[in-house]
C-alpha cells in the first residue's frame, strides 16, 4: 500500500492525466465556463485575473452620475495576482482560521474569518417581488427614424445607436425556478440614452389581468403558491389562480394568452415584446400621439410543446437562459424590431372604439398597422450575473423627453410600485449607482446620502434656489430639452372609485383571440385549460371558469368540460361579434432557424467523414449540432456533447441519426430506467430510440442515412411527415433544415377542431 498522503497520490494522478489531455476534447459548442481551458492540476503561477469571455459584456465605466470613466471594463472586476482583504492587504492562507493551537479553539481575533464569513451571510438579497426568475444581456439599438415625426426622443433619431440591457423573466416562479414553466414572460429592455434612461419594462403578451394597479397584489396573491404548503411554485395550475381568474373576469383575455401557446416559449429569442399600455409621444412641435410598443422577434414566435416544457423542467430546468447565452456567445444574436401603433391623442383615447387605457385590450394590427422604428441586437452576455441581471433596477418612470405616459390607472400604479420595491430590494435609495443602472447622461440630482452612497457630492447647496453653490443645478427648458409632463386636459369629474364604462367588456378579446388561432393552436389552448383546471382540488372553481368559457365560445368550453368530466355550461350573455386578426397566431410562416440544436446520433462504427461534413454544415447554417454517442470523450477525431445517458430529446431541434447504435454498457434498466423503454432484444441502443420516438411526438424534423435509417423503420416512423431519409448525410441535412423553418412538422398534430 502507498504510506504517502491519500490526497496528495490522487493529486499526482490528476497531475500526470493532465499530460494526456488534447485539444480535440475541447467542444467547439458553446457553454463553455471561463476564458481559458482550465489545467487539471492546480495553478500555482501567480498571475493576473483572467480576461471575461470574448462574448462577455459590463456596464459601461461611468461614474456614478454618468460620466465617462475611460476605465476599461477590467476596472469593475477584482485586481491583482494576490488574495486579498476586502482592504487590499495580501493574505497567505484562506484555508485555516485562526486557532490557539491546531486543535483549537478558534480566535475570535480572525479578523480575515470574520470578513469572509460576514460577507457570506449577506450575499443573498431579497428576490424581486415578482418576475423573481429571470436573464438578462447586453445589445444595442439602432434607431430606422420612422418614429422622428411623432416624438423628439433622441434614441429614435435615424441611424442613432443606444446600448441597452434586456432582462427577459418568469412572473410566478421563485428566482430558483423552472425557465419553461407556463407563464407570462418579462421583457425589460433599458435604453441608455444620453437624455436619460429608457425603461421599456414589457411583457411578451400585450395584455395584462388586472386594468387597475391596486388590484396587483391580489392577482399575485392568487397566483403565486398557496400560502400554507406553499405550492405549487411557479405555475398556474392551482385553486387560487383560477378562483381569483374566473370572478375577476377582466382576467380572462389574459389568462386565454397564458393558456396558449405563448405561455411556453420556445426561446427567449422567439417572443415577442408588448409596452402593453398605451403611452403618450410628443414631437418636436409639441403634437402628441397615443402609442404601443411592440418588439418583433427576426426569428418568429415559436413554442415549446407541453410535454417538451414539463420535460424540460425537470431535464435542464435554465433551458431559457442557457439558450440565450449560448446563441450569443456562438454569434447567433438574437434580434428584435421595435415597432410602434400610432393612434391620434382625442380626448376620448380611443381607437376603433377600442379603450387605448384599458389594459386588457389589443387594438388589433389589421386595425393599426405596426411600424418599424428600430432594431435591438443583444450581443453581449453579462460577465456576472449577480452585478447586472440581479441588480438591475427597472421603472416605469425611466423617461427621456419625448415620451411621456397616460393614465392608464395600470400604468399610473406601476409609476409607484417599482421604486418603491427596489428600495427594499437594493438596500436602500442610491440603486441608479449600481453599475449596471448608472445613466450614461450626466446627473445632477440634489438627491443627497442614503445607505451605499457611491457619489462624492461637491458643494454646500443641495437646494434650490440657492446661491452659495452659483445656483446650479439649473431648471431646464425646451431649449435645453428638458423632460415635458404632458398638460394634457383632465375632464372634470367626481373623486370616485370606478372604472370608465368602457372597461366592463370582458371577453369580445378573449374570443377574438381564440377565433384567431390555428386548429393545432386551438387544441393546445383546449389542452391547457383542461390541464390547469384538472388540477384544481374544488369542482365549484372548476364549474365557475367553465361559465367564463361558455362566454368565449361554445366549442372550447365543450372540449375543457369533457375533459374535466362536467357539463357544459350555457353562455349567460350572447357571444361577442368579433373579427379574428391572422397575426396573432403562430402557425402558417417561415422563419430562418439560426441558433437552433441539432442532435447527431453517432457511434464508433460511424462513418466519420459524413459527420464531420454534416456538422460542418450545421455549423454553416447558424446551428449548433450536438453530437450524442454512448459514451463521452472522442468518437474519432470528434467531441461527443451528450451521451445516451446525458442526452434527451428536448433539448433538440432536430435529430439526425447517423447509425443504427448497439446497446450501450450502461443500457441497463437498473442504472437507466429509460433503458427500459424498449425491449431488450432490440439491437439498437433503448435510449435512442426513445430519442426518435420523442422528437417524432414532438412534431420535430427528423433526419437519417446509411445504418440510421433502420433506427426510424424499428420506431415506425420512417416514411411519414417530417422525416428525411437518404443516402447523402448532407442532403438528409438540408431537408431537415427546411422542414426547420416551420418550426415544427404541424401535420403530425391533427386537430379536431376547425
Ligand atoms: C402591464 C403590466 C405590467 C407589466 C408588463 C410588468 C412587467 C414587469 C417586468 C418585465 C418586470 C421585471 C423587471 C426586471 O426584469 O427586473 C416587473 C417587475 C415588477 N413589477 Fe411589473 N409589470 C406590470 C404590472 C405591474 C403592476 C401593476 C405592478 C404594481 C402595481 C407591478 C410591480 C412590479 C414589481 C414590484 C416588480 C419587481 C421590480 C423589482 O424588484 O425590481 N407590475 N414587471
Amino acid at each position: 500500500m502507498d504510506a504517502r498522503n491519500p490526497a496528495k497520490v490522487v493529486k499526482d494522478a490528476v497531475e500526470s492525466a493532465a499530460e494526456k489531455v488534447t485539444d480535440a476534447l475541447t467542444p467547439d459548442v458553446p457553454g463553455k465556463p471561463g476564458s481559458a481551458p482550465p489545467t487539471v492540476a492546480e495553478p500555482t503561477t501567480p498571475q493576473d485575473p483572467l480576461p471575461p469571455k470574448p462574448e462577455q459584456g459590463s456596464p459601461q465605466t461611468r461614474t456614478p452620475t454618468g460620466a465617462r470613466t475611460g476605465a476599461p471594463a477590467s476596472a469593475n472586476g477584482q485586481q491583482g495576482a494576490y488574495l486579498t482583504t476586502a482592504q487590499g492587504a495580501r493574505l497567505r492562507d484562506t484555508d485555516h482560521s485562526l486557532k490557539a493551537g491546531p486543535r483549537g479553539p478558534t480566535l475570535l481575533q480572525d479578523h480575515h474569518l470574520r470578513e469572509k464569513i460576514t460577507h457570506f451571510d449577506h450575499e443573498r438579497i431579497p428576490e424581486r417581488v415578482v418576475h423573481a426568475r429571470g436573464a438578462g444581456a447586453h445589445g444595442v439599438f439602432t434607431a430606422y427614424g420612422a418614429a422622428e415625426a411623432v416624438t423628439r426622443a433622441g434614441f429614435l433619431r435615424k441611424g442613432r445607436t443606444t446600448e441597452v440591457f434586456v432582462r427577459f423573466s418568469t412572473v410566478l416562479g421563485s428566482r430558483g425556478s423552472a425557465d419553461t414553466v407556463r407563464d407570462t414572460r418579462g421583457f425589460a429592455t433599458k435604453f441608455y440614452t444620453d437624455e436619460g434612461t429608457f425603461d421599456l419594462v414589457g411583457n411578451n403578451m400585450p395584455v395584462f389581468f388586472i386594468q387597475d394597479a391596486i388590484k396587483f397584489p391580489d392577482i399575485i396573491h392568487a397566483g403565486k403558491p398557496h400560502p400554507d404548503r406553499e405550492i405549487p411554485q411557479a405555475q398556474s395550475a392551482h385553486d387560487t389562480f383560477w378562483d381569483f381568474v374566473s370572478l375577476h373576469t377582466e382576467a380572462q383575455h389574459h389568462t386565454m394568452w397564458n393558456m396558449s401557446d405563448r405561455g411556453i416559449p420556445r426561446s427567449y429569442r422567439t417572443m415577442e415584446g408588448f409596452g402593453v399600455h398605451t403611452f403618450r409621444l410628443v414631437n418636436e412641435a409639441g403634437e402628441t400621439v397615443l402609442a404601443k410598443f411592440h418588439w418583433k422577434p427576426k426569428l418568429g414566435v415559436h413554442s415549446l410543446v407541453w410535454e417538451e416544457a414539463q420535460m424540460l423542467a425537470g431535464i435542464d430546468p435554465d433551458f431559457h437562459r442557457r439558450d440565450l447565452y449560448d446563441a450569443i456567445e456562438a454569434g447567433a444574436f438574437p434580434e428584435w424590431e421595435l415597432g410602434l401603433q400610432v393612434f391620434p391623442d382625442t380626448p376620448e383615447e380611443t381607437f376603433a372604439g377600442i379603450d387605448l387605457l384599458d389594459p386588457t385590450k389589443i387594438v388589433p394590427e389589421e386595425l393599426a398597422p405596426v411600424q418599424l422604428v428600430g432594431s435591438l441586437t443583444l450581443n453581449r452576455t453579462p460577465t456576472n450575473f449577480f452585478a447586472e441581471t440581479e441588480q438591475v433596477a427597472f421603472h416605469v418612470g425611466h423617461l427621456p423627453p419625448g415620451i411621456d405616459v397616460t393614465n392608464d390607472p395600470l400604468l399610473q400604479g406601476r409609476l409607484f410600485s417599482y421604486v418603491d420595491t427596489q428600495l427594499t430590494r437594493l438596500g436602500g435609495p442610491n440603486f441608479a449607482q449600481i453599475p449596471i443602472n448608472r445613466p450614461h447622461a450626466a446627473v445632477n440630482d440634489m438627491l443627497r446620502d442614503g445607505f451605499h452612497q457611491h457619489a462624492v457630492h461637491a458643494g454646500v447647496a443641495p437646494y434650490r434656489p440657492n446661491s452659495l453653490d452659483g445656483g446650479n443645478p439649473f431648471p431646464a427648458g425646451d431649449a435645453e430639452n428638458a423632460f415635458l409632463d404632458v398638460p394634457v386636459r383632465v375632464a372634470e369629474a367626481p373623486k370616485i372609485r370606478a372604472n370608465p364604462v368602457s372597461f366592463d367588456d370582458h371577453f369580445s378579446q378573449a374570443r377574438l383571440f381564440w377565433l384567431s388561432m390555428s386548429p393545432v393552436e386551438r387544441e393546445h389552448i383546449i389542452r391547457a385549460y383542461t390541464f390547469e383546471l384538472g388540477k384544481c382540488f374544488h369542482q365549484e372553481i372548476k364549474e365557475r371558469q367553465l361559465q367564463c368559457l361558455a362566454t368565449i365560445d361554445p366549442v372550447l368550453c365543450a372540449r375543457v368540460a369533457t375533459g374535466l368530466g362536467l357539463p357544459t355550461p350555457e353562455p349567460t350573455v350572447p357571444l361577442a361579434d368579433v373579427t379574428p386578426s391572422a397575426v396573432l397566431s403562430q402557425v402558417g410562416r417561415q422563419w430562418p432557424a439560426d441558433g437552433r440544436t441539432v442532435g447527431i446520433v453517432v457511434d464508433p462504427e460511424v462513418d466519420l467523414d459524413t459527420v464531420r461534413d454534416v456538422r460542418r454544415a450545421v455549423f454553416a447554417a447558424d446551428m449548433v449540432p450536438l453530437l450524442i454517442a454512448p459514451h463521452g470523450g472522442l468518437i474519432g477525431d470528434l467531441p461527443a456533447q451528450r451521451s445516451f445517458a446525458t442526452g434527451r430529446s428536448v433539448e433538440l431541434d432536430a435529430l439526425l441519426v447517423a447509425t443504427a447504435p448497439a446497446p450501450a454498457p450502461d443500457a441497463l434498466p437498473a442504472r437507466d430506467a429509460r433503458a427500459g423503454a424498449a425491449p431488450a432484444t432490440r439491437p439498437v441502443d433503448p435510449r435512442v430510440l426513445l430519442m426518435v420516438e420523442e422528437c417524432w411526438r414532438h412534431a420535430k424534423a427528423v433526419g437519417a442515412w446509411g445504418s440510421g435509417v433502420a433506427v426510424l423503420e424499428q420506431v415506425g416512423v420512417a416514411g411519414t411527415p417530417g422525416v428525411v431519409t437518404g443516402d447523402s448525410g448532407e442532403e438528409v441535412f438540408t431537408g431537415v433544415h427546411r422542414l426547420m423553418a416551420d418550426h415544427r412538422v404541424w401535420e403530425r398534430f391533427p386537430a379536431t377542431v376547425g
